[in-house]
C-alpha cells in the first residue's frame, strides 16, 4: 500500500462530492457479478458517474459489472453504490482492488456492504439463488492490501451487529465462511474438496481484500454472497459465467429489498 493510493482515493472522493453536491456519505455498497439488478431495485439515483470520470477507477473487465457509481438516498441513508469492482486477477494490483472502498471511506462512509457471486460448497443446505451472510473469510488470494508492519485485527472482520440486523430483516438468512482465490479459472473439484475441508462454505474471487481495506479504515463490513452455482465437481455440471449472471437476475428483487431494509436500520 503506498501513500499515493490514499491520495488517489481522496481525489476520487472529492470528485464524487462535487458531482453529487453532497459533503459526506453514510454507506457504500459494492455490487458484484449478478448484483446490478439488485442495485436497480434500490431506487433511482440522484447522480450517476461512470468509472472513467473518477480518478483511479478503470472500466470493469467482466461482463455483469457495469462500471458506474450511483449516488442514492436509500431508506434515509446517503449511499454510494459501486456497480462493478476490480478483481485481483485483472492484474491491476491490490491498490486498484481496494480503491473503491478507500474512496468511500475518504468520502465519509462508516459502513461498507460488499456483495459477490459465489460458488456454494454446501449443496446439502444451500440452493442457487440463496443469499448467505459472510461470517468470516479465508484469504487464499495470495495478496493483501496492507504492507509493512500494518498489523490489523480481523477477529470480527464482518460485523456481528450488521449480520444480526440483516437476520432481523430476513430470519431465513444463513451465514458462512467465504474463501477467496485469485482466479480467474474456476476451481478444480480437488480444490473444492480442499476448501470444504478447510471450513469454507462459499468460494469466489473477490471481497476479502476490500474487507481488509475497509477494516483498516475503521469501517464496519457487511458481506453478502449470492450462491450463483454449486461449486465445481459437487453438482456434476460445468460452470458457466452466464449461469452466475442469471442467478443474480432471478434474485434481484429479494436482494434489493433486503439491502434497502438493512440500510434503513443502520
Ligand atoms: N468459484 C469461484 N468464483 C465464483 C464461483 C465459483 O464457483 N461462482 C461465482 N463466482
Amino acid at each position: 500500500m503506498s501513500k499515493d493510493a490514499f491520495a488517489l482515493a481522496r481525489e476520487a472522493a472529492d470528485a464524487l462530492r462535487a458531482r453529487a453536491s453532497v459533503d459526506s456519505f453514510d454507506v457504500a455498497l459494492v455490487m458484484g457479478s449478478g448484483w446490478v439488478p439488485a442495485a436497480d431495485a434500490l431506487g433511482s439515483p440522484v447522480a450517476e458517474l461512470t468509472f472513467a470520470e473518477l480518478p483511479g477507477f478503470a472500466p470493469p473487465a467482466v461482463e455483469g459489472h457495469a462500471g458506474q457509481v450511483r449516488v442514492l438516498e436509500v431508506s434515509g441513508r446517503r449511499a454510494l453504490v459501486f456497480l462493478g469492482r476490480t478483481h485481483l486477477y485483472e492484474g491491476r494490483g491490490v491498490d486498484a482492488v481496494a480503491h473503491p472502498v478507500r474512496t468511500a471511506l475518504a468520502a465519509g462512509v462508516g459502513t461498507v456492504v460488499l456483495t459477490n457471486a459465489a460458488g456454494g460448497l454446501r449443496p446439502e443446505h444451500q440452493k442457487v439463488g440463496d443469499p448467505v451472510l459472510i461470517a468470516d473469510h479465508l484469504n487464499l488470494s495470495g495478496a493483501n492490501p496492507l504492507s509493512g508492519a500494518s498489523f490489523l485485527d480481523l477477529t470480527e472482520a464482518y460485523s456481528g451487529r450488521l449480520r444480526a440486523l440483516a437476520k432481523e430483516v430476513d430470519p431465513t438468512l444463513s451465514e458462512g465462511v467465504y474463501a477467496a482465490l485469485r482466479g480467474p479459472s474456476y476451481e478444480t473439484p480437488a480444490e473444492i474438496r480442499m476448501l470444504r475441508t478447510l471450513g469454507a462454505d462459499m468460494v469466489g474471487m473477490s471481497t476479502v481484500l476490500e474487507t481488509i481495506a475497509a477494516r483498516q479504515g475503521g469501517a464496519d463490513v457487511l458481506g453478502v454472497s449470492l450462491v450463483t452455482n454449486i461449486a465445481a465437481g459437487l453438482a456434476g455440471e460445468p460452470l458457466d459465467h452466464e449461469e452466475v449472471l442469471a442467478a443474480g437476475r432471478a434474485s434481484a428483487g429479494r436482494m434489493g429489498a433486503l439491502l434497502a431494509t438493512v440500510l434503513g436500520k443502520l
